[in-house]
């Protein structure tokens, strides 16, 4: 895991900006045929995300609430189920309004979340000022408590199986519903092969990865942060054996991969992963790098995805081509051939800078 520092609690903003809008909502730019919406106080990832051009920092704080981001709505994930398979999610945070929830725990159904990463998770993906989707409806599937505990791996693995198996279910039992409108599979984390290779039941992990996309359901993957080869991390080197997997490395504010970011063949793309400003315990906002924010901001772009391709919802191949024809080609630093791409929404042009 890497550095931990509160940055500021902005709650009382939060509460007063709630429910509907994230602070900084402009005027429409656009009034054709879907109006472009622009939050002009956001984190720098997901101006990042919304533009071809590298941000322009002038002189501002990485961490500042100053970039734009902008979206419309038809990418704000509203009816897309979010499956975060992590340490579950502070539902009450008013980051994320009505649609956080926390449906499975394996430790003995005590769902709350006392650590922070899912929530941090949960915040890229679909809070309403730090997320990439913000309406998407996040599922807390609790399968570390507090964090990883590596020293039983068989027990580990067994655990996380079980929380990728819960989210096929309940993915299944969604499918045939009227409102349906697809499901993806966050997964935030990885280890080393040594420690699956001990557990010797990390083949259960696998085969239940490959039924979720089999069913239907988009998988990310975190890329690891060991600063090596990803195919030897897991699960994301599992994508070696499931293609529709999609495994996610982190860039930094200069579009360079994070030194402690994995790297090599098995990563699908990247997306910014370095001090990004997502929510925490206690209704708290935070900044923090690695993978696991990386995966998450393309949990929220496939959520946005949804809306736009009907067709894709179920089809995890498909959309892993269309999210990697739609990344931005020879942009990267420090990245090996393969995983020379830059997550990108679409979204046509850069918002207007006004710089003193
Ligand atoms: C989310 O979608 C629902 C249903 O369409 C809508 O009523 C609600 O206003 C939306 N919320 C946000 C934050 O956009
Ligand atoms: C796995 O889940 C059980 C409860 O079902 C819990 O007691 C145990 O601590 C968990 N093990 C690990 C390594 O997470």
């Amino acid at each position: 895991m890497t550095s931990v520092f509160l940055l500021l609690l902005l709650l009382p903003t939060i509460i007063h900006s709630l429910p509907l809008q994230p602070r900084g909502i402009s005027t429409p730019l656009s009034c054709t045929k879907v109006n472009i919406i622009e939050q002009g106080t956001s984190p720098w990832s997901l101006q990042r995300i919304s533009s071809t051009a590298p941000v322009t920092q002038n002189g501002r704080p990485t961490t500042e609430l100053s970039y734009k981001y902008r979206f419309t709505e038809l990418e704000d994930g509203e009816g897309v189920e979010v499956y975060i398979v992590d340490t579950g999610i502070d539902v009450e945070h008013p980051e994320f309004g009505r649609r956080a929830r926390n449906a499975i725990s394996t430790f003995d159904d005590d769902l709350e979340e006392n650590s922070g990463h899912g929530t941090q998770i949960a915040g890229a993906i679909g809070s309403l000022n730090y997320g990439v989707a913000k309406n998407v409806s996040l599922v807390g599937i609790k399968v570390f408590s507090p964090l990883f505990d590596t020293k039983n791996a068989a027990a580990l693995i067994a655990n996380i199986t079980s929380g990728v198996e819960s989210a096929i279910l309940l993915h299944n039992a969604r499918r045939a519903a009227k409102n349906f409108k697809g499901s993806i599979m966050n997964l935030g984390f990885g280890f080393p092969k040594e420690v699956f290779d001990a557990a010797g039941n990390s083949d259960d992990l696998k085969k239940m990865l490959k039924k979720a996309v089999d069913d239907g359901m988009h998988v990310t993957v975190a890329a690891g942060d060991r600063g090596r080869d990803a195919c030897t991390d897991f699960p994301a080197g599992y994508v070696k054996d499931i293609p529709g997997l999609i495994v996610v490395g982190a860039t930094d504010v200069f579009d360079k991969r994070l030194d402690t970011a994995d790297f090599g063949p098995c990563i699908d793309l990247h997306a910014p992963g370095g001090e990004i400003v997502s929510t925490t315990l206690k209704g708290g906002v935070k900044v923090d790098s690695g993978t696991f924010l990386s995966a998450a901001i393309v949990t929220g772009v496939i959520a946005g995805e949804m809306g736009k391709n009907e067709k894709l919802r179920m089809d995890p191949l498909g959309m892993k081509r269309l999210v990697k024809d739609k990344a931005l080609k020879g942009v990267l630093r420090g990245v090996e051939k393969g995983g020379d791409l830059l997550v990108y929404s679409g979204m046509p042009g850069n918002p207007v800078e006004e710089f003193v």
